[in-house]
């Protein structure tokens, strides 16, 4: 059997009683009901009943007390632009994306360039639960737990080379299968960037899954970067290159405009987006519903003990 198969939604063959109960788990294991020891464990069951489960390993490490997103509102409230820019556009068109086979190709200034089979890149590290908060520019917030393992464990196998200084991010960009492609809001393909210390941050995650699934198509299959600390667009889909430069790479927003999104896009409620507020977010999907009250906006998102000591001497007001 392959290890997913993408025809097959895991609705076709998952009773949904296991798909609330597993639900149910990571909210728990969010709350600290119960620690690592039980993730593993909770990971081989749900595999038994749905073949493309991913297996992760609950990372307690990376568990805060917030309540998870919903599964529904992650799956589809979604910015995939090459899909349309409405919230609700990539779940509607994104579902015939082909995602197998896909071959992705780490090239640029490294010792070793390769191109990878997606099989061939999930077996490279273990893979991870780990529950992050994320934050969209727009001022809206999930709690999402992301399958996957930190993209320093693929850089390090493919040994930069002194010189580079920076990773690029290519997204695919495939006019036959992607309808939002003809718009050019954005010239395709959708690019992103991180400075090499960024990329190299354990918590970079290079990401496969969510819920301990399969990524959706919508949520950027078959493999994405997930940068928590960053503001969401910074966490490129459906990858196709990761590239080594020397030179800060163009990313697609900040060729959009410059002044509305810089390279660096840390989560900083202090610089406000010329059209949105960074002080505060609305968690999509709060039980409290619409009169949940917005809550505080963290710097780094809350990532800071982490993060913090990469920008240390740096203005974050001149470099957003
Ligand atoms: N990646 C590609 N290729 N195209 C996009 O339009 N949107 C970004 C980011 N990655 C985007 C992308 C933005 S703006 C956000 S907020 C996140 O994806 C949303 O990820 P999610 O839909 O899984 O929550």
């Amino acid at each position: 059997m392959p290890f997913f198969d993408p025809t097959i939604k895991p609705s076709d063959v998952t009773p949904q009683a296991v798909f609330e109960n597993r639900r149910d788990l990571i909210k728990a294991a969010a709350a600290g009901t119960f620690g690592l020891a039980l993730a593993p464990w909770f990971s081989r069951q749900a595999i038994a009943a749905v073949p493309e489960k991913l297996i992760a390993t609950l990372n307690s490490a990376y568990t805060p007390k917030e309540e998870v997103t919903p599964y529904k509102y992650v799956t589809s409230y979604n910015n995939f632009y090459e899909f349309g820019t409405d919230k609700a556009d990539p779940i509607a068109y994104a579902q015939s994306l082909q995602t197998r086979p896909w071959a992705i190709s780490i090239e640029g200034l490294v010792k070793k360039p390769i191109t990878l089979d997606i099989d061939a890149l999930l077996k490279i590290a273990p893979m991870e639960e780990r529950i992050y908060r994320m934050r969209c520019v727009e001022g809206w917030s999930m709690v999402i737990p992301w399958d996957g393992y930190s993209l320093s464990k693929l850089i390090s196998k493919v040994e930069p080379l002194g010189s580079a200084k920076f990773v690029e991010f290519i997204s695919l960009a495939d006019r036959k299968q992607m309808p939002g492609l003809k718009s050019n809001i954005i010239d395709w393909p959708y690019r992103e960037g991180l400075r090499m210390d960024e990329a190299m941050n354990p918590l970079t995650l290079l990401t496969f899954g969510l819920y301990g699934e399969v990524l959706p198509k919508q949520n950027g299959a078959p493999v994405r970067i997930v940068v928590p600390w960053k503001y969401g667009f910074k966490s490129a889909k459906s990858l196709v290159k990761i590239r080594f430069t020397e030179e800060m790479p163009k990313t697609s927003w900040t060729q959009f405009d410059a002044r509305e999104y810089g390279f660096y896009s840390n989560v900083n409620p202090q610089v406000d987006h010329p059209r949105w507020s960074q002080a505060s977010e609305r968690r999509i999907g709060d039980s409290k519903g619409v009169f949940a009250p917005k809550i505080k906006t963290q710097m780094f998102n809350g990532y800071g003990d982490q993060v913090a000591s990469m920008y240390a001497g740096m203005d974050l007001k001149k470099f957003y």
